[in-house]
């Protein structure tokens, strides 16, 4: 059953186009990866789907469970079941981390329980009193997508979940989206150039370059082939 869906979407900004004609379809329970160097589109393209302010839509459409998206009030697609981890992490930096978490799960109808987030990040368990603002940027990562899951998504959007994130906290955050995924059931779909990460996540792949799909792979494939991956990513 097709979860989300974008067709020959085109989006830019005041400077220029930017996407020329994007086409994905991503199942329900699936872990997709949108793959791409800097500057590739990548986080456009997210932004195009949680209906961020920018960029602007030139063509094409996107649904969700068959809704329009693009028709859909920025405010409202939260509430259809789109959880959006941004770039730039999301906390309250004045707030601790048990009450950054609460206020999320307190500002939707069906939230889940509060205690999962600190079983899928376990390391947030030991730090739940302390304020954000005094957490590593691993940490607030982790957070960040706490705060997102505990508003009960269908579908999790991240941008560049691992970046800048020290080896042993990458290998946290990948165990809690994969377990997101596993025992939860949600759908992800993740924005990453560090393709280790993508691999150990997704089960497939877009390439993106220069606003275009390049290409489609799954993970075995892109493992087994460097050229694939010295040629888009430079990898
Ligand atoms: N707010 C903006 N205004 C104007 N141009 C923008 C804006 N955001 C991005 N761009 C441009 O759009 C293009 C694609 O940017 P985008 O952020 O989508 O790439 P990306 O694949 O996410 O890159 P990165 O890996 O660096 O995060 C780039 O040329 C960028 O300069
Ligand atoms: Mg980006």
């Amino acid at each position: 059953m097709t979860l989300l869906s974008v067709d020959g979407l085109e989006a830019g900004y005041e400077t220029g186009q930017v996407l020329f004609g994007i086409d994905m379809e991503i199942s329900e329970g699936e872990t997709v990866s949108l793959l791409g160097r800097n500057g590739a589109g990548k986080t456009t393209t997210i932004r195009s789907i949680v209906g961020a302010e920018t960029p602007r839509i030139i063509d094409g459409s996107i649904t969700f469970r068959g809704t329009d998206l693009l028709a859909c009030p920025t405010h409202e697609i939260a509430d259809l079941g789109l959880g959006y981890v941004p770039e730039e992490r999301r906390c309250f930096p004045r707030l601790t981390v048990a009450e950054n978490i609460h206020v999320a799960a307190t500002s939707v109808d069906d939230p889940l329980p509060e205690s999962e987030m600190f079983e899928f990040f376990p390391e947030l368990d030991q730090i739940r009193d302390r304020d954000a603002k005094n957490l590593s940027g691993g940490q607030q990562q982790m957070v960040s997508i706490a705060r997102a899951l505990v508003a009960n998504p269908e579908l999790m959007l991240l941008d560049e979940p691992c970046e800048g994130l020290a080896p042993t906290i990458v290998r946290q955050v990948e165990e809690g989206i994969r377990r997101i995924n596993e025992e939860r059931g949600v759908t992800v779909l993740m924005v990453e150039q560090n393709v280790a990460a993508a691999m150990a996540i997704a089960d497939r792949h877009y390439i993106l370059e220069e606003g275009d799909l390049v290409n489609e792979v799954t993970t075995a494939r892109l493992r087994e082939d460097e050229d694939l991956r010295q040629e888009y990513l430079g990898v």
